[in-house]
């Protein structure tokens, strides 16, 4: 199939980097291959009923790259997933999306990249399947789409919880203070670790080793015999208690995605009961989603946007861009939304984190207190 306009789309939430991928492929589309790009508003959402797109030129794109958000508006939860399946699964509506791919035709659009995380790739994969020539961009600061090293929005997500994890010290060493942190990370815990290893933190929670309060109380007490009168601790949303449950804000409904949130104040309760330290909690939330893209995540993303591109015009489909030992390569889109991609347990990170005295709260970890050389 000849391609000459390409459809864009961004959706799921907002990542630092979202507009210097959609400069990146204007640029490349338009100026290496004399395509037209057309951007759809909403996430897929501008693809149904009375649509919302608009064409892009190099002109429209200009000053992008450290614009945070994204110039065509994205959305979470949108009609092209429903909780429907008897066990409360999620469903694809196939009239939404037979209207959608009859808008692609009438619209002139050929192909479509798109940019997203597990859900929004999701979709995109089920535009392939309906033969439309579609390439993903891994976008999520989470960064737990498989099959990719990084997504972009990561590494400036990492740098926004390393500063605050950096101003939280000078807070809970002035006042002897228990300082905790909530980042974001619904299934796993990349931010935290990342950032808690970058920012000094003494315990890291993540997904994936529920932990013993039990534990994280002994951690704090051992720092006290060795005259460490503070302790900064960083969370993940998605964190639980060994035999517990993650904690929502909100259960979500059709229109919305349940929200995460709370587990850190939680932890602060508890462990001031437990320990007799004042212990505060500060929510990080959408602070590590807004604004400027870092360096870093400008260059990646300008690099995914226009290896999408380029992936495109050899003519491959339901792929997506993706980093590999300093490579952009594309992998099987099906692959990547398949499962998200953990923290592994066995990981040198994590044995890092350990052999400097970070404790992960968990169960087999109180053995280990009282044995620390101060
Ligand atoms: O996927 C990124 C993410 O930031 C999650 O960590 C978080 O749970 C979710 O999006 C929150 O999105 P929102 O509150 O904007 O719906």
């Amino acid at each position: 199939m000849t391609i000459r306009t390409i459809g864009l789309v961004t959706g799921g939430g907002d990542a630092p980097g979202l507009n210097a991928v959609i400069r990146a492929v204007v640029k490349t589309a338009v100026t290496e291959y004399s395509l037209r790009v057309v951007g759809i508003e909403d996430s897929f959402e501008g693809l149904i009923d009375e649509t919302r797109t608009r064409e892009l030129t190099p002109a429209d794109v200009r000053g992008l790259l450290p614009r945070g958000g994204t110039i065509l508006g994205t959305r979470n939860r949108g009609r092209f997933v429903e909780r429907g399946g008897a066990d409360g699964s999620d469903v694809k509506p196939e009239q939404i999306y037979q209207q959608a791919v009859e808008n692609l035709r009438r619209l002139d659009i050929d192909a479509l990249i798109v940019l997203g995380g597990e859900g929004t790739l999701g979709i995109a994969a089920e535009f392939d399947k309906l033969g439309v020539p579609v390439v993903g961009v891994p976008k999520t600061i989470d960064n737990d789409l498989a099959c990719t090293e990084l997504t972009f929005g990561f590494v400036t997500a990492l740098d926004i919880a390393t500063e605050a994890l950096d101003r939280l010290h000078t807070t809970a060493d002035s006042h002897d203070r228990v300082m905790i942190l909530e980042v974001m990370g619904r299934h796993t815990g990349w931010i935290a670790l990342h950032s808690g290893i970058a920012g000094g933190a003494d315990v890291i929670l993540i997904p994936e080793i529920p932990f013993s309060l039990k534990a994280v109380a002994e951690k704090i007490e051992e720092r006290e015999r060795c005259d460490s009168q503070f302790s900064i601790i960083v969370v993940a949303e998605g964190a639980r208690e060994a035999g517990g449950l993650e904690i929502y804000q909100d259960a979500g409904d059709r229109e919305h995605a349940p929200r995460l949130g709370g587990i850190g104040h939680h932890v602060a309760r508890e462990l001031e009961a437990l320990t007799g330290k004042e212990t505060r909690c500060v929510v990080l939330g959408h602070l590590q989603r807004g604004g400027t893209p870092n360096a870093f995540d400008r260059m990646l993303a300008t690099n995914y946007g226009s290896c999408a591109v380029r992936a495109l015009m050899r003519g491959e489909t339901g792929k997506m861009v993706a980093l590999h030992s300093a490579d952009i390569i594309t992998v099987p889109l099906a692959k990547a939304v398949a499962n998200v991609k953990t923290v592994a347990l066995d990981s040198q990170l994590i044995r890092t984190a350990r052999d400097i005295g970070v404790s992960f709260g968990a169960i087999d970890e109180a053995a280990h207190h009282g044995k620390v050389k101060c």
